[in-house]
């Protein structure tokens, strides 16, 4: 894999005889994050001409519609979410012919019927094999029986060698440690593990894979990645958005769920793995999963003691006034739903002992943002007199995710004059200068690497549930405790008060 450009992908794709053909099957064919995010990541990878040269799609879902109807849902949501209008109108043709759509119940044995005659009859019509990826973009409570009717239909099992089968399943995966264990039972009862991708788009995002070629591509990082020179670490996922149209989902969720247990756990094992040996998707998952199961567990008695959590009132965001989470569509006036969540964690290994993680997300805060800033150690002693030690800025490396996706390394330097006065000043590496190219989406790449058979960025399932684990104690400590103080931050702030003291306890402050 994985940070290889599109051109690379596209030679992988083309050389791999197997991923020659593909046709995907997104149950959901009409959903919300079908139209915003499937459709549009394989719309760009056609575009850069990089699809395996036999590839389609075949919608799948309730409603019952004729193929000139589905083929008018994508291609306006390519209109609007992928602005195919900019793109050559022959590969938008060649791209809409190759869409499908097979309609019904997800429980009725009918529709698998029709789904496997019509991937049959088109691979017969375009000579090729017959591989198949199964895209579950649809509520989690009919994973199961869509699993169970493939496997029911003869459709998930590897048979041969000139096909195969894989699956990608879309977050949440459970909703706790047990429902997360029954669907990965439900699923192996269909498909082996290795032909599971369970997707956690934050780890397709580019800047989030830097993360590892940062440490393990540079000599010069990884001797100071460690409990000798790092003080500590913060990890943050800020949205300006609040829950939009998502408040029915959102209620059950929260920001706990939504973020910390998946995205924010999952940058933080790549922020502190050991280096792997080899860059192959069971090397790597190895390491993620085996820092996961370092990370110290927090009790539900301790859980006030390092977990926050916040839930946005009305306010200012980018000047303009929004309203508060308890008035959003679909969410109880009373809702105790949290919409931010700060943590402290440390992970019991040599490398990382005493070394405090502290970890934010949280929606409504005064701008998009998520990054990664790594704080140094200050120097042991201070020559220049004229200023303490500790009123020195400590050099920090910021790995910015997003927006603006970047690296900066603030160090100190003189000021020109007369005398030794010193100011921070950065070091600063932009990704879209450096390369002059437009970053992919997360959703792109991680389909390409499906269809490579890379499974290194997706989660495997001892990871999902060690990462239940982990917050399994918060949640309940928090079920059986109704927060009394929401809404506890207006809008168009970093969260409430008691995320501030989280750090400045420890003498320490957010990054600003
Ligand atoms: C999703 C969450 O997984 O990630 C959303 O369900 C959140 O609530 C989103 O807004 C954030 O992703 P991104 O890529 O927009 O930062």
């Amino acid at each position: 894999m994985s940070n290889m450009r599109a051109d690379e992908a596209l030679r992988q794709v083309k050389t791999d005889a197997k991923g020659g053909t593909c046709s995907m099957v997104i149950f959901g064919g009409s959903g919300d994050l079908t139209r915003r995010k499937i459709l549009p990541a394989l719309f760009n990878s056609a575009k850069e001409g990089i699809l395996p040269e036999h590839f389609t799609v075949i919608g799948c879902g309730k409603p019952l519609m004729s193929v000139e109807e589905y083929r008018k849902i994508v291609s306006e949501a390519l209109l609007n979410f992928a602005k195919a209008e900019k793109a050559d109108q022959n590969v938008l043709r060649h791209f809409i012919e190759n869409v499908f759509y097979v309609g019904g119940g997800f429980e009725e044995d009918a529709l698998y019927t029709q789904l496997d005659e019509l991937i049959q009859s088109n691979c017969k019509a375009r000579t090729c094999s017959d591989n198949r990826i199964y895209y579950l973009s649809t509520p989690p409570s009919v994973f199961p029986i869509i699993t169970h009717q493939l496997a029911q239909h003869g459709m998930s099992r590897v048979e041969g060698t000139n096909y195969w089968r894989r699956i990608i399943i879309e977050k949440p995966f459970g909703r706790d440690l047990q429902s997360a264990r029954e669907l990965n039972a439900e699923i192996a009862k269909a498909f082996e593990e290795w032909q599971v991708y369970r997707i956690d788009h934050y780890l397709g995002k580019e800047t989030v894979q830097n993360v590892m070629a940062f440490r393990f591509a540079n000599g010069i990082f990884e001797p100071l990645w460690n409990r000798n020179y790092i003080d500590h670490i913060q990890i943050t996922a800020a949205e300006s958005l609040g829950v939009e149209d998502r408040g029915g989902y959102y209620e059950e969720a929260g920001a706990l769920r939504d973020m910390i247990q998946n995205h924010v756990l999952q940058v933080m094992t790549l922020v502190a793995m050991e280096p792997p040996s080899t860059f192959d998707a069971n090397a790597v998952r190895d390491e993620r999963v085996k820092v996961m199961r370092a990370i110290r567990p927090i009790k539900e008695d301790e859980a006030d003691k390092y977990f926050v959590r916040g839930q946005y009132a009305a306010g200012v965001v980018h000047n303009e006034m929004v309203s508060g989470y308890r008035q959003e569509a679909k969410v109880n006036p009373e809702s105790a739903t949290e919409t931010f969540v700060a943590a402290k964690l440390f992970v019991d290994n040599w490398r990382w002992a005493g070394v405090p993680f502290y970890l934010r997300t949280g929606k409504r805060m005064p701008r998009r943002d998520s990054e990664i800033a790594i704080f140094f150690k200050r120097t042991p002693h201070m020559m220049f007199t004229h200023a303490a030690t500790d009123e020195v800025a400590p050099n920090v490396l910021v790995l910015q995710i997003q927006p603006d996706e970047s690296i900066t390394m603030s160090f100190e330097a003189k000021v020109p004059g007369p005398d030794m006065n010193l100011k921070s000043v950065n070091m600063h590496f932009a990704y879209q200068e450096a390369f002059n190219a437009e970053i992919a989406e997360a959703y792109q790449r991680l389909i390409l690497d499906c269809m490579r058979g890379d499974a290194t960025l997706f989660m495997r399932k001892d990871m999902v549930e060690v990462a239940w684990w982990l917050v399994m104690p918060i949640l309940q400590r928090w079920y059986k405790n109704k927060p009394k103080n929401f809404p506890n931050y207006p809008a168009g702030t970093w969260g409430p008060l008691e995320s501030e003291l989280l750090l400045t306890n420890d003498g320490r402050k957010w990054r600003t």
